[in-house]
């Protein structure tokens, strides 16, 4: 993976780390989700990959209580919110790790349960990602993966499309992040996984431009790239007027979808 990439999404999840549960709050629901997916079972030693604020570690307490759990993510600011919300919770042993999923700074072969909720559409490399999120497993050991699923947000893309002067960054960003049933299975078995279960999940949600933007704002800031802040202020301006005059009855209203997937190492 270019270490590039991996720095500037780190960078930019830290400099929105303090905003991230208040803009995406809804996102503990599909976290809770995957979650309760998950075999029942004993898992000891849990690994959170592209961790966070520790949404999806909270959710796991919650139903597993594991003796120990690593926290994974390159973004410091994301690990430092991560370890305030499960850091001191009682009886499990928290380790945080800075790295990209390619490059863990762990040993393979020692986790029960790897989740990864989130966080795998911002993988650049995800043939990569699936075999190194297997690596780590125990023979038997279960991954869960909770991302963004192929065709969700149309409306938004349909606007930047026809929003001038055209951003290719942004508009390319969904084919680079959004995922399908069939595409999910086929890096799983490339890196030998069994695949239990692979659903899509398809909502549709009611806000207001502004905090549909802030969202954006905070999980998709490092797509500004190095344009200027009057560039962008201005391109802004033009795509929140077009989705203003999108808004039906109901406000800012779109399809969020999100592809989830649990597989187990051969034993
Ligand atoms: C949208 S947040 C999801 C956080 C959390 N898992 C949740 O469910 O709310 C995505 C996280 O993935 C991390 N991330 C981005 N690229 C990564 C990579 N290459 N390897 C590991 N984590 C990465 C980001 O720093 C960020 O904390």
């Amino acid at each position: 993976m270019s270490s590039d990439q991996s720095s500037i999404v780190a960078e930019g999840f830290t400099d929105t780390a303090s905003d991230y549960d208040d803009a995406v709050r809804f996102n503990i629901g599909g976290a809770q989700r995957l979650i309760i997916s998950i075999p029942a079972g004993q898992y000891d030693d849990v690994i959170d990959i592209g961790c966070g604020t520790g949404w999806a570690t909270q959710a796991l307490v919650d139903r597993f209580h594991p003796a120990r759990i690593t926290g994974v993510d390159p973004s410091e600011g994301m690990l430092e919110q991560f370890q305030m919300k499960v850091g001191s919770i009682e009886g499990i042993d928290i380790t945080l790790a800075q790295g990209d999923v390619e490059h863990m700074p762990v040993t393979d072969g020692t986790f029960d349960l790897a989740i990864c909720s989130m966080a795998y559409h911002w993988f650049p490399n995800k043939w990569d990602a699936a075999k190194a999120m297997a690596r780590v497993l125990k023979p038997g050991g279960v991954l869960a993966i909770l991302c963004s699923g192929r065709g969700g947000e149309q409306i938004y893309r349909d606007i930047l499309a026809n929003t001038e002067p055209m951003n290719y960054t942004w508009l390319g960003a969904f084919d680079a992040v959004q995922r399908d049933i069939p595409e999910m299975e086929d890096y799983l078995l490339q890196a030998g996984l069994d695949v239990n279960d692979i659903w899509m999940e398809r909502r549709v949600r009611h806000t207001t431009v502004e905090a549909y933007m802030e969202r954006m704002r905070v999980v998709a800031g490092h797509l500004i790239g190095d344009q200027s802040e009057g560039d962008v202020a201005e391109y802004m301006a033009r795509v929140e007027k077009n989705m203003h005059e999108a808004c039906g009855p109901r406000g800012w209203t779109y399809d969020f979808t999100k592809l989830y997937a649990i597989a187990r190492k051969p034993s």
